[in-house]
């Protein structure tokens, strides 16, 4: 089924297809606006159990869980405060996740790692909204990737990690923010020092979120689950992700001296040059695209060019965030 096609169509025959999936304990790949993800329902353990497995993803890594409007994400968490409302209001459907404190009788401990609160997000992809919709339950959902891998933004960057056996693919356009989700938790108790904390960086940035709701925000910056976990059993050591299958070597001065696509002479090995640009937006866009792309035959390393982007740029900073956790090696000016 095409997507146009899916988009037309009569919804029972895809209301049939995910219900039948499910039954046979599959996954479903969620084409979002952000990355895709690998979904399961909430209240089904045993497939939100399969996505750790099937991701081989640690269990002190808490899922998000995806909603198709505020009045489901309501039902999630104990309290709705204002500021919760107007983020969604003003960033839903969208790339913005909230972290507010969880109601545990539908929000398990395994979605969760533990944690007393749940990351929530209303996707605005047509066919994400679709699924959530027929599905008719919130979807666990974290990026359609092994962990440690690249994060995927189309159905055939995901087919690389899964096979038809396990997960259950539907046509869906390429995801057009291509970073995940700005993730803000927001603090609930009185004595706070900030109103939200910014745990993952994203195409809303804190100046965005002061445009929509005011210079008065107090914002924080903190660190996602998965890194606190981190930091906590390996002290030290640098955080892997969004590695794709060869290393990858930022420069910020390779189309200096060759054109994108280029081969780079390192004694006997060869490294292919590939450039971002210099629009923010494409550059986050393309990135997962432009790091898994197989390397030219003869090449065993990638030198991303990161020239023209301007890292004090707050998207950029999304993007830097991503590169420094994916690289092997900086060679910067
Ligand atoms: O754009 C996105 O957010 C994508 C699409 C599929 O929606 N999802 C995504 O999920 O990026 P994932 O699981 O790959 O990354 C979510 C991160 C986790 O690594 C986890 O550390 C953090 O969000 N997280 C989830 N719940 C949290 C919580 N309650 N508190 C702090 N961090 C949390
Ligand atoms: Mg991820």
């Amino acid at each position: 089924m095409s997507y146009t096609q899916l988009m037309e169509n009569s919804d029972l025959e895809l209301k049939r297809k995910l219900e039948s999936a499910l039954l046979e304990e599959r996954l479903i790949v969620l084409p979002t606006e952000t990355v895709y993800g690998l979904a399961a329902p909430i209240n089904s353990p045993k497939l939100v159990e399969k996505i750790f497995k099937l991701k081989e993803r640690p269990l002190f890594d808490p899922l998000i869980v995806h909603v198709s409007s505020e009045a489901e994400a309501k039902k999630l968490v104990l309290g709705w405060p204002a500021l919760a409302q107007k983020l969604a209001q003003s960033f839903w459907p969208g790339p913005l996740t909230i972290v507010l404190k969880r109601n545990p009788e539908v929000i398990s401990d395994l979605i969760t790692a533990g944690l007393d609160t749940v990351g929530i997000r209303a996707p605005s992809h047509p066919v994400a909204r679709k699924i959530l919709e027929l599905v008719g339950v919130p979807l666990a959902a974290p990026s359609a990737n092994k962990f440690t891998k690249t994060s995927p933004t189309s159905n055939e960057h995901v087919k690389k990690y899964f096979s038809d056996s396990d997960v259950l693919y539907i046509e869906g356009e390429e995801s057009t923010v291509g970073l995940e989700s700005t993730i803000v938790e927001v603090h609930q108790d009185e004595d706070s020092e900030f109103d939200l904390t910014i745990l993952r960086r994203g195409l809303i940035t804190s100046e965005r979120l002061k445009q929509e709701l005011g210079d008065e925000l107090r914002i924080g910056f903190g660190k996602s689950a998965v890194e606190v976990a981190h930091e906590i059993k390996a002290p030290g050591m640098h955080y892997i992700h969004y590695r794709p299958d060869w290393p990858v070597i930022v420069c910020d001065r390779a189309l200096e001296k060759l054109a994108p696509g280029e081969l780079q002479d390192f004694t006997d090995e060869k490294f292919e040059v590939r450039s971002l640009g210099n629009d923010p937006m494409l550059a986050a866009r393309n990135l997962y695209a432009t790091l898994q792309k197989p390397l030219k035959e003869g090449a065993s390393a990638l030198i991303i060019d990161v020239q023209g982007l301007d890292f004090n740029d707050e998207i950029n900073m999304a993007l830097w965030d991503r590169l420094h956790k994916a690289a092997s090696l900086f060679l910067i000016h």
